[in-house]
C-alpha cells in the first residue's frame, strides 16, 4: 500500500464523513494500522493513501491502537506546547510545530460506538496531526515560510526521480 506524498494534490483535499461503519471501513482501517506498524509511524489519515473520507488512526508505542471515525475536536487548549513532528506523507523532513497541549476529541469507533477522548501530550499532538489531513492540512503549513520553503526544497531534492 502505497503513502501519497508531499506535491500529490490528494493530501490538499478535505476527506469526506463516513455514512456507514461497515467492513470497508474496518478494512481500511486495519490496513492503515498495519501501515504505521510498517513504516514506524504513530499515526496515519485516510487521505495519506487516498481514502478519502474522515478516519484516522493512532499507535503511539506502549499506547493501544486508536481508530477515530468522523472526528470532532471539542477543545484546544490556550497552552500550547512545540515538538519535532514529521509525517509519512513527508519522508525525511521534521520541523518544530506549536500544537495545543491538550484536546479533546469526540469521535466514533471501529464498531460504531461513539467516545469522547481527552489528551494531552504525545497523543494530543498525533491526534491534531491526524485530524489536519482529513482537512488538508501538512505540518509544513505552521512552519514560517521562508522555513517552510527550505524544508520543501530539500524534501524535493531528496525525492527527486
Ligand atoms: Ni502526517
Amino acid at each position: 500500500m502505497k503513502i501519497l506524498t508531499l506535491g500529490n494534490d490528494i493530501l490538499r483535499q478535505k476527506a469526506e464523513k463516513i455514512t456507514d461503519i461497515n467492513d470497508e471501513i474496518a478494512a481500511a482501517a486495519s490496513q492503515m494500522l498495519e501501515i504505521i506498524k510498517r513504516d514506524k509511524g504513530v499515526g496515519l489519515a485516510g487521505p495519506q493513501i487516498g481514502f478519502m473520507k474522515r478516519i484516522f488512526v493512532v499507535h503511539i508505542e506502549g499506547d493501544e491502537k486508536r481508530v477515530f471515525i468522523n472526528p470532532s475536536l471539542l477543545e484546544t487548549s490556550v497552552e500550547t506546547t512545540k515538538y519535532e513532528e514529521g509525517c509519512l506523507s513527508i519522508p525525511g523532513i521534521y520541523a518544530n510545530v506549536v500544537r495545543a497541549e491538550t484536546i479533546k476529541i469526540q469521535a466514533w469507533n471501529i464498531k460504531g460506538r461513539p467516545f469522547t477522548l481527552e489528551a494531552s501530550g504525545l497523543l494530543a499532538r498525533v491526534i491534531q496531526h491526524e485530524y489536519d489531513h482529513l482537512e488538508g492540512v501538512l505540518f509544513l503549513d505552521y512552519i514560517p515560510e521562508k522555513k517552510r520553503e527550505k524544508l520543501v526544497e530539500k524534501f524535493e531534492k531528496a525525492n527527486k526521480k
